[in-house]
């Protein structure tokens, strides 16, 4: 048994890896983060106190990061500043947390030589073209569209470079998008989900012909705690369940799974500088560590979702308000 510290781990993807941990494991879990309006403490209800702690706090405080690290065996950063549109908005919260927070783990990590996995995403590669027959693997070079891609590059790059200046025991893993339930109502599918409930049209940027590669927020935790365990030191995973699907073929998913006509949506204006492709070959995971999803089946993982956010209405009702007139301003 041993003691891991999960920065952002009252948001989307964190919250699903505490879940994944206290099942599939003996490990105590304390959570750091700093409820910025994408965390959420319900994320994390029902969870025994005697596993998991909640540290309210941030990434970039020096002081408290060093004492946590002190008591932590691991630690598993997702705490990130993690949504496109935003920051193309106000890029300044993304150098804050996702560059200078990260820097400050990495110091603590170098200090207390503990073992550290950074989360990261396949936003860093760019984007490839839809007939490109190859897919990111972890040679492909670095070329990212955004102010979130950038930040989170420069976090991989910081990660790289104290593995290699200083020893910090690290390893990283590149994501493609994840869906499941707890996804913030910013994000593609919850938006879209939580429109038809509401009776409202789902919103597709542009002519919605860009692809991304679907993946269970479950598949990924499953992963990231398999590389925990035995990935190699200083290397990079990327993880990836073969879940390519355009937004078009998603929205009209979500439409014919919720009841409603396939083509009861609506083009809105498209997002600045909007990546087209996305796609991962996961071999290296599935090869050298024999990691497998379980979500074989798109469809299955898409209804559970959906019945979770029809029945967890109390969980997004609060943010749904806001994140509408956000989008209403920039005509999205
Ligand atoms: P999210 O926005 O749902 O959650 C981020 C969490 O980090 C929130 O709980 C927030 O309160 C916390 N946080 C933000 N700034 C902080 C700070 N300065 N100090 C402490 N806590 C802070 O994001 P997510 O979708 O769960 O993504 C988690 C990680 O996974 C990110 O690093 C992201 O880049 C990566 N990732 C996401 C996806 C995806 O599809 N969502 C895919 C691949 C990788
Ligand atoms: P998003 O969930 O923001 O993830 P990412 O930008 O990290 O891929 O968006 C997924 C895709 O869906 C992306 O191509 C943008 C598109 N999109 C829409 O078409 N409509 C929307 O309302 C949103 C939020 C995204």
């Amino acid at each position: 048994m041993g003691n891991l510290l999960v920065t952002g781990g009252a948001g989307f993807i964190g919250s699903n890896f505490v879940h994944h941990v206290v099942e599939h494991t003996d490990h105590h879990v304390t959570v750091l983060d700093a409820l910025t309006y994408a965390g959420n403490r319900e994320s994390l209800a029902g969870l025994p106190s005697e596993r998991v702690d909640l540290v309210v706090g941030n990434i970039t405080d020096a002081p408290l990061v060093d004492e946590l690290f002190g008591r932590a065996d691991a630690v598993v950063h997702y705490a990130a500043e993690s949504h496109n549109d935003n920051s193309l908005h106000d890029p300044r919260p993304f150098l804050d947390t996702n560059i200078v927070g990260t820097y400050t783990l990495l110091e603590a990590a170098r200090k207390h030589d503990t073992r550290f996995h950074h989360i990261s995403t396949d936003e860093v590669y760019g984007d490839l073209e839809l007939d490109d027959p190859d897919r990111f693997t972890e040679n492909t070079p670095y070329n990212p569209s955004s102010p979130y891609s950038s930040t989170k590059a420069g976090s991989d790059l910081l990660v790289r470079a104290w593995v290699r200046s200083f020893g910090v025991r690290a390893t990283i893993s590149n994501c493609s998008n994840n869906y499941g339930p707890y996804q913030h109502v910013e994000k593609f599918i919850p938006r879209q989900i939580t429109n038809v409930i509401r009776g409202v049209r789902p919103k597709l940027y542009g002519a919605g012909e860009n692809v991304r590669d679907w993946i269970h927020a479950d598949d990924h935790s499953s992963a990231v705690l398999t590389i925990l365990d035995q990935g190699r030191i200083g290397d990079t995973y990327l993880i990836g369940a073969d879940g390519e699907k355009s937004n078009k073929d998603v929205v009209e998913l979500i439409l014919e799974l919720m009841g409603e006509p396939a083509d009861a949506y609506e083009h809105v204006t498209d997002r600045a500088g909007h990546d087209l492709r996305y796609a991962i070959d996961s071999t290296k995971l599935r090869t050298e560590l024999g990691w497998t999803p379980s979500y074989g089946d798109f469809e299955s993982g898409l209804t559970a979702t959906i019945a979770w956010y029809r029945d967890n209405e109390a969980w997004w009702a609060p943010t749904k308000d806001g994140v509408e007139a956000f989008y209403a301003t920039k005509g999205q």
